[in-house]
């Protein structure tokens, strides 16, 4: 059963609403988690919470004050709503008060979280690749903040979506910085590189996974971007995210990527990929 938390009150999701003076409403002023459940148990809760007080930390937002810690209530919650596979979606904003830019003192942030039965995306598309365009990025300079301020990322993937596209490519200045849900992957003349963590991306947990796993598989990789000519040429490209997981790329703005089925390394670090998860709840 979907389930929202809103300030301590549990309710059904249709039932829950926040202030319209919620800064989050009127600035985005805040940040958020999507962490995905299997088997009835959250993965990888811990590192999301890391990027979640990090991203809080330099915005100046107070964590939430929640009796047992952040991590008990979360891993409750969702051992209440009673799914196996879903979304846990957590948002902290900077709090309720009279419109000002400059926000008043004495707030308490509002702490919103969902929880919602996701199935994975359907394995076919694992199988056979997917499609991706490409964009400038013209999101700003703080992409490493998790915030809810996504219109450009919203824009971009409609329009990938509209072009029969699961996503969108961004570049700055030539080089692809990530994708608007998805850090981006490609594997240039044997390896596999993405972009270093920095302003212009978002640390993904699942680019971490990726990185840890291409260690272990002593896979040659890079923390080094390619650029939009490397990516058009590149032998495989694959995105990843918490739902998207490692999607692969087999169409680029209407070119075909390699041979136009998933590669051997994207094939390979997804397969471990699905090991680590199994391990790690104990099964998918
Ligand atoms: C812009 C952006 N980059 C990367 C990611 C992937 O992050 P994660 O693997 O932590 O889900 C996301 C996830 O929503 C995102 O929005």
């Amino acid at each position: 059963m979907s389930l929202a938390y809103v300030d301590g009150r549990i309710v059904p999701i249709e039932q829950a609403s926040v202030s319209i003076e919620d800064r989050g409403m009127q600035f985005a002023d805040g940040v958020y988690e999507v962490v995905r459940a299997y088997r009835g148990r959250l993965f990888r809760l811990e590192p999301h919470l890391v990027r979640m007080r990090q991203g809080l930390g330099e915005l100046e937002i107070p964590e939430p004050e929640v009796a047992g810690g952040l991590s008990a209530l979360l891993e409750g919650l969702w051992a209440r709503s009673g799914e196996e596979q879903g979304l846990l979606y957590v948002q902290v904003t900077r709090g309720q008060g009279a419109r000002a830019h400059v926000p008043p003192a004495g707030l308490r942030p509002t702490l919103i979280v969902t929880c919602r039965a996701v199935g994975p995306h359907p394995e076919q598309r694992y199988r056979e690749g997917v499609k991706a365009i490409t964009h400038g990025d013209v999101r700003w300079e703080w992409c490493h903040l998790k915030t809810t301020a996504l219109v450009a990322n919203v824009m971009l993937r409609t329009r990938a979506q509209r072009a029969g596209a699961y996503e969108c490519l961004l570049h700055r200045e030539g080089m692809v910085t990530e994708a608007t849900a998805a850090n981006a992957f490609a594997v240039v003349d044997g390896v596999l590189r993405t972009a270093p963590c920095s302003n212009q991306i978002l640390a993904g947990v699942t680019r971490a996974a990726v990185l840890e796993l291409a260690q272990e598989l002593n896979l040659p990789h890079a923390e080094r971007s390619f650029s939009q000519v490397e990516a058009a040429r590149a032998e495989e490209l694959f995105v990843t995210g918490t739902h998207t997981e490692i999607m692969p790329v087999v169409d680029l703005d209407g070119r075909v990527v390699g041979d136009g089925r998933p590669g051997p390394v994207t094939v390979r670090l997804l397969e471990a990929y699905r090991g680590l998860v199994q391990a790690e709840v104990g099964g998918i």
